[in-house]
């Protein structure tokens, strides 16, 4: 069996979860299902990275515990989590024991290997990205990401020889499909050879919040340091079955501004352990308010629970997959994801269902049959274009095609006009559509999992898997009647 490990990036809890972090999950979780579909052995990990120092400051600002602090908003990126349906396999939080004895357990191997050494760190530092920016990489002296001026730190610290490792991450970054899309490759690979690969400050000293340093108690691990360890300590690293099975990730799902850690820290820091480096980063762009990017610290949430409460969570998941091409930046907007529910949602999934399940009821009292199977419909399907836009990362283009199907199925509808036909010509007609609804839920489960569950009950089907989805399987069907798909938005 195919395995298949799939991660997000792990959420700073300084504040509760917004918009873009829902879209990052929902990603990862179009993907893990579709492989689930293709019958492979998957590991979906996400979870939250609790040891920042941004975390503790938030904690302070608010006059909480910073511990119960962390906790409460570690707990609601669960809880988004369950409202949106997310299927992961493990939830990691890094203030977990098992996380701090990885996460010291790899500083040891790297300074066993005469990679970290004790100097003293001066230059620019931004809280809100917990990253060391050179002057050149500020936009009019302020942090890109934030738009905040980072503080200047000088103090003692132990560094990462990541100098050191610059030949082989540039090889690693040249090979295929390490960082997908091309652009983020090209940007990462041109910063590498353009500029000074310069060491890393992997510890700070004097804090209290954070996982302390294996060789020096008055230093605690950099957050980042800490933070990409998740991938390791979430599957049981080092001695669990879990980590032999899954490691090394097949996919590292993260957002834009943080492709630098993936893309050459962490391969540095993997290397230096003498671990295996993950197979493919892939980058996805950031959801925007009116151009601007959605974040917690620049105070422009869009709360995701307004929308799954007011829209319903298939509608949010459908929207934002559809919406935006994969690797682009997308602003999100209520107008067009009520007119998306309204046209494509409604119009067209949830009348061709319903159309189907009234005729088969009418005319069959839900029961049928399996008759000829008819081409016309189902060579209409093409499962190759689909599967192969998911093996690009294209899952706008995926849903899309699955939705030329049901336009088709529609279009066959009117062509056919079963309200005009009966006995044999009426049982093939309904039966090909039958057999179309239940391959369509399959294909849209990744992708709307409640919808998919819907459907499968008016059908009185199991749920099913990609090989599932050719026409004929079914022998007899027995329909039962439900409530309708999408409401109407006004
Ligand atoms: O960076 N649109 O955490 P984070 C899309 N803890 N994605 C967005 C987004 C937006 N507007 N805003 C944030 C961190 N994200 C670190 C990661 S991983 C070892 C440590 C994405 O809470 C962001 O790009 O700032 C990242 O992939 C994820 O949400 C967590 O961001
Ligand atoms: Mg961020």
């Amino acid at each position: 069996m195919k395995k298949f490990y799939i991660t997000t990036a792990i959420y700073y809890v300084n504040a509760p979860p917004h918009m873009g972090h829902a879209y990052e999950e929902i990603l990862a979780d179009v993907l893990a299902r579709w492989h689930r579909l293709r019958d492979e052995y998957v590991f979906f990990l996400t979870g939250t990275d609790d040891n920042a120092q941004k975390n503790e400051e938030a904690a302070k600002r608010a006059r909480k515990d910073v511990k119960d602090f962390v906790d409460e908003n570690s707990e609601k990126f669960k809880e988004l989590c369950k409202k949106l349906n997310i299927s992961y396999n493990n939830f990691i939080r890094t203030s977990e024991s098992k996380h701090k004895r990885a996460a010291r357990g790899i500083f040891e191997l790297a300074y066993e290997n005469g990679d970290i050494y004790k100097g003293k760190y001066k230059g620019l530092y931004c809280q809100g990205c917990e990253a060391f920016y050179t002057e050149k990489e500020l936009v009019n002296g302020k942090c890109p990401e934030h738009n905040t001026e980072p503080i200047l730190l000088e103090e003692e610290s132990y560094f990462f020889k990541l100098s050191k490792y610059k030949n082989k991450i540039i090889s690693l970054v040249e090979s295929k499909d390490f960082i997908i899309p091309k652009e983020k490759k090209n940007e990462i690979l041109s910063r590498l050879k353009d500029e000074e690969l310069n060491d890393l400050s992997v510890s700070r000293i004097n804090k209290e919040w954070g996982i302390k340093t294996p060789i020096d108690n008055n230093h605690v691990i950099y957050v980042w340091f800490d933070a990409l360890i998740n991938y390791l300590s979430g599957i049981d690293y080092p001695d669990g079955q879990k980590y032999k099975e899954y490691w090394p990730a097949d996919i590292h799902l993260i957002g834009k501004g943080i492709n630098w850690f993936h893309s050459v820290i962490w391969p540095a820091m993997l290397i230096s352990a003498k671990i295996k480096t993950p197979k493919t980063i892939l980058v996805h762009g950031y959801l925007t308010v009116n151009g601007q990017k959605i974040g917690k610290s620049l105070g422009n949430v869009i709360e995701p629970n307004y929308f799954i409460d007011n829209y319903g969570v298939d509608s949010l998941r459908y929207y934002l997959i559809r919406e935006i091409p994969f690797g682009q930046d997308g602003d999100v907007n209520e107008e067009v994801l009520k007119s998306r529910i309204n046209n494509e949602l409604a119009n067209e999934l949830g009348n061709l269902v319903s159309r189907i399940i009234a005729l088969v009821g009418k005319n069959f009292k839900g029961k049928l049959n399996s008759s000829e199977i008819d081409k016309k419909l189902s060579s209409k399907l093409d499962l190759d274009k689909i599967n192969n836009y998911i093996d690009k990362f294209e899952l706008h283009n995926a849903i899309s095609e699955i939705f030329r199907f049901i336009a088709e199925c529609n279009k066959y509808v009117n062509e056919e006009k079963p309200w005009e036909k009966s006995g044999k010509e009426l049982e093939k007609i309904l039966y090909n559509l039958l057999e179309s609804l239940r391959i369509i839920s399959i294909l849209i489960s990744p992708f709307m999992p409640e919808t998919s569950d819907k459907i499968n009950r008016q059908l009185s089907v199991k749920k099913g898997l990609l090989k599932d989805c050719k026409f004929g399987l079914i022998k007899s069907y027995k329909i039962s009647k439900g409530g309708i798909l999408f409401k109407k938005i006004e």
